[in-house]
């Protein structure tokens, strides 16, 4: 089974969370395109979705999936995305796509966050995958200095890249990530951080994960 067919997997056994006649949240990347992919199927069965990015509003617009700016809805009932790596606390690292603030403010409004994922992605420790840490563009020295300072590891600007807020991504290497949630905090309070790609204040409450076997569920 290659990854891919993990990633096709997970994104079906997804479908069975999405709660009917609600605004569902949607997530980047390719594991979330294979769901909004299957969400197809049950397009009549929402109300349609909030994305988490443009490339995403863009799918589920071609799936004829209704997408609400997310200041027009009430609530989300469960937001649906992927992961770079996730812990078994279900504390995560996104962003890989340079999604990662506008998936977090999607997490963060929705009730219920289900992350889907190939078995790869759990490990014991994170940070083996480069943490991403969204800056305003003038302040990408200052921050840099100031995560070698503060946090560790080695910051490096992610090359041709501007995301859908029109900023600039700086990818944390050689982390080891023992307490996410302080990590996480602690990088949102360099000035010039928009946020980063540690979903641990608010992690994943269910990970989903394809295997070779099968879908494992995974909780905490
Ligand atoms: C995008 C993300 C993605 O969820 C993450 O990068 C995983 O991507 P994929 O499903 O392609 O492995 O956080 O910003």
């Amino acid at each position: 089974m290659t990854q891919d067919d993990m990633k096709f997997t997970v994104a079906q056994a997804a479908l069975k969370y999405v709660v009917k006649d609600t605004i569902i949240g949607v997530g980047t990347g390719s594991t979330a395109n294979f769901f909004i992919d299957a969400l197809a199927k049950m397009k009549d069965d929402i109300k349609g979705a909030v994305a988490s990015s443009k490339a995403t509003a863009q799918r589920l617009e071609g799936h004829g999936i209704k997408v609400f700016d997310l200041n027009e809805v009430a609530s989300i009932s469960v937001y649906i995305d992927g992961a770079d790596e996730s812990d078994e606390g279900l504390n995560l690292i996104k962003g890989g796509g340079g999604a990662l603030t506008r998936e977090k403010i999607v997490a963060a409004v929705s009730d219920q966050f289900i992350c889907i994922a190939d078995e790869s992605k759990l490990v014991t420790v994170m940070g083996d995958f480069p943490l991403p840490v969204e800056v305003i563009p003038m302040a990408s020295n200052y921050v840099k200095h100031q995560i070698k300072q503060k946090i560790g590891g080695t910051p490096k600007v992610r090359k041709n890249f501007i995301t859908d807020n029109g900023n600039l991504i700086l990818d944390i290497q050689n982390l080891k990530i023992t307490n996410p949630k302080a990590m996480e905090t602690a990088l949102n309070s360099i000035t010039g951080v928009v946020t980063n790609g540690l979903f641990a204040n608010r992690g994943a409450d269910v990970l989903l994960l394809g295997t070779p076997n099968g879908v494992k569920v995974v909780t905490t």
